[in-house]
């Protein structure tokens, strides 16, 4: 297969929940903006990390659902099907991810895995028993990456951490065995691919000093993709800020007013300087708010309408033919592997 030679992109977002407006903006908006413009020179792979959407309890009779509405997410934020340097697959269905997985862990140190910050934030908000499988997920992560030789991830600055440790593991089977794994570009690097110059931590309505979040509770905080224009438009309007009374980008001291103008920037598609220049100095908030919530409300509006439209059937066809290819793809990295640990002649 000659476009499987193509520098590959790579990225996958979980499906126990709705999407929010953060899953939107710092994962799946720049894969398919490149899946869109650079079609023809990478190979692009958006999947459904379905194994990793049990490692913190669910309702697993809701699970099959859930996977398909994130598929037709994919497909109404513009995943371009017909493209065969695209790719749609679900995680469960490649095998090796899970044979590559057990193989990293064997190499990989508990005190690697103990330092994942979002591990640790996890599992110290959970009331339930921590699992094995949230300890070492970064680990299924690293493997769904390096199967298929992804150079580029696009991910939301909370997942940077996981970026680094699939390097080192890479860096580290490499420098033991030889050259099995492309090691994905430096996090540095990967932001100036996808025209940034740091990761995106888009951050709760409510409680700006925190990442939006699908875990969490609060749900006046968090811009579902799947909010009425009415009900982001009302969140928008009531989203904490600050008592300074002057609109500046400063993500330490006012992190709400710096949030919002992040998302206008991005919803409406400008540069942030853009935005900055039209707002600072200003010293009423009302405007951003009033502009944010009216951009907001007409971009779910478009977005919405699109996913009603989605056709269910396009989307089983490219899973089938996507996930015979990818079986193959990620089933020699995972052959190379095995013979260099003495599993295989
Ligand atoms: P997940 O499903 O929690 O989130 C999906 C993507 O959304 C990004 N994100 C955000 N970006 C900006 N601001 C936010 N507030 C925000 N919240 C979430 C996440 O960084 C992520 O990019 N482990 C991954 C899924 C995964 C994966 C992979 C990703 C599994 N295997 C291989 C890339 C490559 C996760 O749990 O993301």
């Amino acid at each position: 297969m000659k476009h499987m030679n193509k520098p590959v992109i790579l990225t996958g977002l979980r499906a126990n929940n709705n999407l929010h407006i953060g899953n939107y903006l710092g994962a799946l908006l720049p894969i398919i903006d490149m899946a869109r413009k650079r079609a023809g020179e990478y190979q692009v792979n958006l999947f459904v990390p379905d194994l990793h959407s049990f490692t913190t309890p669910i309702d697993h009779s809701a699970l099959q659902a859930a996977i398909m509405q994130n598929l037709r997410v994919f497909v109404a934020a513009g995943l371009p099907l017909d493209n065969p340097d695209v790719h749609v697959y679900r995680q469960s269905y490649i095998p090796s991810h899970s044979e590559l997985t057990w193989i990293l862990d064997c190499f990989t140190g508990m005190g690697e895995m103990n330092r994942m910050t979002q591990f640790k934030d996890k599992a110290g908000k959970s009331q339930e028993q921590v699992s094995v499988g949230l300890f070492n997920y970064p680990v299924l992560m690293a493997a769904d990456i390096l199967l298929h030789r992804a150079s580029y991830v696009p991910v939301g600055e909370d997942q940077t951490q996981h970026l680094e440790f699939t390097r080192d593991i890479a860096e580290r089977l490499n420098n033991r065995f030889g050259e099995l794994f492309v090691v994905p570009k430096p996090v540095q690097e990967q932001h100036k691919f996808f025209g940034k110059d740091q990761g995106l931590r888009i951050r709760d309505l409510q409680e700006p000093s925190k990442k939006m979040s699908k875990s969490e509770d609060s749900r006046r905080g968090i811009i579902y993709l799947t909010d009425t224009p009415g009900q982001a438009h009302k969140k928008i309007m009531s989203a904490e800020t600050d008592s300074l009374g002057k609109v500046a980008y400063d993500a330490g001291t006012q992190p709400g007013i710096s949030n919002l103008l992040t998302l206008l920037a991005l919803i409406s598609g400008r540069t942030l300087d853009d935005v900055q220049n039209e707002y600072e100095g200003r010293t009423q908030y009302g405007p951003l708010k009033t502009a944010l919530a009216d951009t907001m409300a007409e971009f779910l509006q478009d977005f919405q309408d699109k996913l009603a439209k989605v056709d269910e059937k396009s989307i089983l066809n490219k899973l089938s033919v996507s996930e015979k290819q990818m079986n193959e793809q990620a089933g020699q990295v995972l052959l190379s592997v095995q013979k260099a640990v003495g599993l295989r002649e």
